[in-house]
């Protein structure tokens, strides 16, 4: 999981810095991250590009947890077959629809949902807790029917 953690720190920030807690983004070390990824192997699905992790999903009952993808492969195709595979783990899992919660300022991730069928279903505060405090992201919750 070392690898999903090098990939996730560097995409976070450049996903979220700036839309959500500066102290939640002061928080989001690398070390945190690496902290937080071991105890969550059995929800992670990775991709490979030439034998490297090149991305990954996480999916909890019909939450898509995480989408990130490293940002070298931005915009190469690496993200749309991950989130195919995230919406088939939900549909498997029983669900009609899938849903997410995705960062208000966040465009780049927003208009990838969109043009793969998500649709926006309204504001959602969304609680993380990070360093022992609490912090409200703004964010909009996605849907899409799955099955
Ligand atoms: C979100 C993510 C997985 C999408 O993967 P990707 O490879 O970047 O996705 P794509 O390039 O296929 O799609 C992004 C789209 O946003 C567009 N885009 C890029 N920058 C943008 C911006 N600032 N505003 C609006 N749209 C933007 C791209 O042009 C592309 O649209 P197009 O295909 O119509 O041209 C990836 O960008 C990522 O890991 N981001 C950082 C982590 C993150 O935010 N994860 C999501 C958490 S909810």
């Amino acid at each position: 999981m070392a690898a999903v953690a090098d990939i996730w720190h560097p995409a976070w920030h450049l996903g979220h810095a700036g839309h959500v807690p500066d102290g939640l983004t002061a928080a989001r070390t690398l070390e945190a991250f690496h902290e937080r990824t071991p105890a969550r192997v059995a929800d992670t699905t990775v991709a490979e590009v030439d034998g490297r992790v090149a991305g990954f999903i996480m999916v909890v009952g019909d939450e898509v947890e995480q989408v990130f993808v490293d940002p070298a492969l931005h915009g190469a195709g690496v993200a749309a077959p991950l989130l195919a595979e995230a919406e088939r783990q939900v549909a498997a899992a029983g669900y009609a629809e899938a849903w997410l919660a995705v960062v208000t300022g966040n465009a780049r991730a927003r208009r990838f949902y969109e043009k793969h069928g998500w649709r926006d279903g309204g504001d959602l505060p969304y609680e993380v807790t990070a360093g022992g405090e609490r912090y409200v992201s703004p964010c909009r919750r996605y849907v899409k029917r799955v099955r």
